[in-house]
């Protein structure tokens, strides 16, 4: 089931479009699209409408989401009328978490930060991917340094025998905002507030201008700007 090198490499002069096409045509129900909502994702999510229109979707509700992203979930939700399978947190991983740490533990330390987005997003992720193949995912080389190697297929290093599939991987985020305005995509009212990337709420700021366009992600924190979805889960190091 897993594409050779060559065709792996020739996956990369393909567009969006005949990506997302061709995660349908080889990988059927065992490919979904994760979606946090973000311009990427809604992206994404027109182009499944269009070209892919069976492709599973889920998404991941941490229960910390900003308002915005439910208003732009809910208005997705008329708009496209795809079944978004909602995967939430488990419940007394939440309530221990949350009785041992307090709610906002995040705050106190990189460890902290890195449980509660363990508990919240990837252990949801995990039960999310099970049975699948391959997910797409709306990342781009061009929003971090952590993702400029970013292929457009590529084996998912952190879960074995996984494609991940990222078809706007060499997009600039101007065509990402093209393609919206073309095709009137609906978006999170967020990004006209200086929010280019948007996350949990209380993770969440708006940039000054000038300033790297992932800095309003966990702006506390120095180091780490990925919460654990692209990395190998193993390597989040807290236990709740
Ligand atoms: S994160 O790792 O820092 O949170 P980012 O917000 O840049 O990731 O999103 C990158 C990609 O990860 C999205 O395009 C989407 O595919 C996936 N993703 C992020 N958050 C979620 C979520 N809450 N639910 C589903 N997929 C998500
Ligand atoms: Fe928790 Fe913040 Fe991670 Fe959301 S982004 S899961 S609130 S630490």
């Amino acid at each position: 089931m897993s594409p050779s090198t060559e065709e792996l490499a020739s996956l990369e002069s393909r567009t969006a479009e005949e990506i997302v096409l061709w995660a349908a045509e080889k990988f059927g129900t065992k490919v979904a699209l994760s979606t946090s909502y973000g311009a990427e994702d809604m992206v994404l999510m027109d182009m499944v409408k269009k070209v892919a229109p069976s492709m599973r979707v889920f998404t991941l509700d941490t229960g910390r989401l900003p308002e915005e992203t439910y208003r732009l979930m809910s208005l997705a939700r008329t708009r496209y009328a795809l079944p978004v399978a909602v995967y939430f947190p488990d419940t007394s991983r939440v309530q221990e978490m949350v009785n041992t740490h307090g709610v906002n533990l995040f705050y106190d330390s990189v460890d902290s930060r890195k449980l509660c987005c363990q508990v919240r997003k990837v252990e949801p992720l995990g039960r999310a991917m099970n049975g699948l193949g391959a997910w797409v995912t709306g990342l781009r080389r061009e929003q971090s340094t952590a993702r400029a190697a970013v292929r457009k297929v590529e084996f998912d290093e952190g879960r074995p025998g996984v494609m991940k599939i990222c078809p706007l991987a060499d997009w600039t985020e101007e065509m990402v905002w093209d393609y919206i305005k073309k095709w009137d995509v609906p978006y999170n009212e967020l990004h006209d507030k200086n929010y280019p990337s948007i996350g949990c709420a209380p993770c969440t700021r708006a940039i000054q201008p000038g300033e790297d366009k992932r800095a309003g992600r966990w702006w506390w924190e120095s180091s780490s700007k990925e919460c654990g979805l692209h990395e190998h889960a193993a390597k989040a190091t807290a236990k709740p």
